[in-house]
């Protein structure tokens, strides 16, 4: 690629590995007295909310507890949890869970102090100043969304996932204990792994300059060809757990400067209109998209391969791209990923309507391969 101007910035605190928990009183001292906790129904019933809330109230702060964010999470959600936060006097919010409660910590950080809906900040760089302060607390190793711009919140009579991407929303810090994600059950290890697997690869191979964070993502994409298979079959496995939720914070603060590719272009509308969870709909999709991307990606794609810990080595070109597409297949086999569209019940009539909300997302501009309707249809068409 010819060189390019970018910028780099990491602003978020992250305190990263086995046992940072215990370093939560410190990461909240900057904040208030009061805080809203953002989670799900699965984290309460694993009973981490109730050890990460304890470390927090530990510090003398008063807490109120949303613990109810649905997958794909919704523009109401948003606005209960925001009504939450005014109600109790919140000063800041921390979240507690994988993307969607991030997503909804991000959003009501951003409508505690900006007026009106969450839709009227819809797009990147609508968000016109600073918002609360927002600390994470990943459970999952997927989403990264604690070191991410983006918030992506579904308006459900729109049927559309609505990204929202702004500097602003970037949380304060984040604290990264591998040791939260050891409950997660095999086949949440497998979707949000390769959520993690397709930020990395869409980085990588999409047409945004930026060394930094291609040299993030090729070595996630490293880290999850070693440890996704060993975190799927053995949850207990904390090595592979760490390796995992380092290479998904890696592979977010990558992608959050180049943006992605068709693929999440593609997820987004699966998961609004069936409410497939994004990590499973991006895994289903990846190696239809690579296929698909691979005369763009001669250059990337054996690289890619390589770091899955392929050897394409003395092999023309197009051979060494395509052992990637393969190595990713294969992967989701190992995984138990369906691998069709229609096993996750997204409708043949459907896929017009699905193409065309992917087009309006602005990672098809970054995508390796230029896309017009007509081939994201096929595309859809043929994943189907
Ligand atoms: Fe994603």
């Amino acid at each position: 690629m010819v060189p390019q101007t970018f910028t780099f910035q990491v602003p978020t605190d992250v305190v990263f590995g086995p046992g940072s928990l215990a370093r939560l009183p410190e990461v909240v001292a900057p904040f208030g007295e009061r805080l809203l906790v953002v989670s799900d129904p699965g984290i309460a019933a694993a009973g981490i909310l109730e050890k990460v809330a304890a470390q927090v109230q530990a510090t003398g702060r008063r807490t109120e507890i949303v613990a109810d964010v649905e997958p794909n999470p919704s523009v109401e959600t948003v606005e209960r949890a925001t009504e939450a936060y005014r109600r109790s006097g919140a000063q800041w919010i921390l979240a507690v869970g994988g993307g969607s409660a991030m997503d909804v910590g991000k959003a009501v950080a951003l409508l505690a102090v900006h007026p009106g809906r969450i839709g009227a900040y819809e797009g990147v760089g609508k968000v016109p100043g600073p918002t609360a302060p927002l600390v994470c607390v990943p459970t999952t190793a997927g989403t990264g969304s604690e070191v991410t711009i983006f918030s992506v919140i579904t308006d459900r009579q729109r049927k559309f996932k609505m990204p929202i991407g702004s500097s602003h929303l970037l949380p304060r810090a984040a604290v990264c204990d591998p040791d939260l994600t050891v409950s997660m059950p095999q086949a949440l290890t497998a979707a949000t792994g390769m959520d993690a697997l397709t930020h990395a690869v869409e980085c990588y191979t999409n047409t945004t300059y930026h060394p930094i964070a291609k040299a993030l993502a090729l070595d996630a994409i490293r880290l999850i060809g070693r440890n996704l298979r060993r975190a799927y079959a053995n949850g207990r496995d904390l090595d592979a757990r760490a390796q995992m939720l380092l290479a998904s914070t890696m592979a977010a603060m990558a992608f959050t400067r180049t943006r992605l590719g068709n693929v999440h272009a593609m997820s987004h509308p699966v998961g609004a209109h069936f409410d497939v969870p994004h990590g499973l709909a991006n895994a289903l999709l990846l190696p239809y998209v690579m296929d698909w991307n691979l005369p763009g990606c001669l250059e990337t794609f054996p690289a890619v391969a390589a770091a899955l810990g392929e050897a394409p080595d003395g092999l023309p070109p197009r051979g060494a791209a395509a052992v990637a597409v393969d190595a990713v297949r294969q992967l989701n086999r190992d995984l138990g990923i369906p691998e069709r569209l229609r096993d996750v019940g997204v409708t043949l009539e459907s896929l017009p309507v699905l193409a065309q909300d992917a087009m309006k997302s602005g990672n098809v501009l970054v995508n390796p391969r230029a896309t017009t309707y007509e081939e994201m249809r096929a595309l859809f068409e043929r994943a189907w």
